[in-house]
């Protein structure tokens, strides 16, 4: 896949198939993200792998917005060392190399900003130094009619570039 088509092609995915994810295929996003580029090519990151069902249920508990966190077959906990000035950017530039890696392997993802950092690290192990980031579901995109959908498409809507764009000067 080309890498513009899986820019196209991503999108949040929030129903999943009970399908585990191959080991292969967890080691080559892993790989994306460990490519990323960093602000004084610090890798200022460590990403957490989690398939157990009981933790993600935990994590999933009390969030509003990531409840689907307990249907992903595995997730991604996105942690950064805040020694380095520029960890939270360089932390999302590697899950976002993982996501768009995911895409070329057919798998869904969505990123996750509603969680609890300390309960994440308490049951994770998380050492204290370290921030939880943001977290990445990964998993087979269960098709199908999915009600949430008609309303969450509302949520994909693009800006238009000239909204965005600004030609040599603001
Ligand atoms: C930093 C970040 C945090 C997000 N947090 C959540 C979340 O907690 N729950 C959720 O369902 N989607 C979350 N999303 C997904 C966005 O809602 C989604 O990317 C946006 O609506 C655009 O839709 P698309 O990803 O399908 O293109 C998050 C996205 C980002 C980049």
């Amino acid at each position: 896949m080309e890498t513009l088509e899986a820019i196209r092609k991503r999108k949040s995915v929030r129903k999943y198939q009970q399908r585990p994810v191959e080991k292969e295929k967890l080691l080559k996003i892993l790989e994306a993200a460990r490519l990323a580029p960093s602000a004084k090519n610090l890798q200022p990151w460590h990403f957490v792998v989690v398939t157990d069902q009981k933790v993600r249920e935990g994590i999933a508990r009390g969030t509003i917005y990531a409840r689907f966190i307990k249907d992903a077959p595995v997730l991604i906990v996105g942690c950064g060392d805040p020694r380095s000035k520029f960890y939270q950017i360089d932390v999302a530039i590697a899950l976002q190399n993982l996501v768009l890696a995911a895409t070329d392997l057919g798998l869904g993802t969505c990123w996750i900003g509603d969680f609890r950092e300390e309960k994440v690290k308490r049951l994770l192990g998380i050492p204290d130094r370290l921030r939880v980031v943001a977290l990445v579901t990964v998993g087979y995109e269960k098709e199908g009619l999915d009600i949430s959908r008609k309303v969450l498409h509302t949520f994909r809507k693009r800006k238009p570039l000239e909204e965005m764009v600004h030609w040599e000067r603001f």
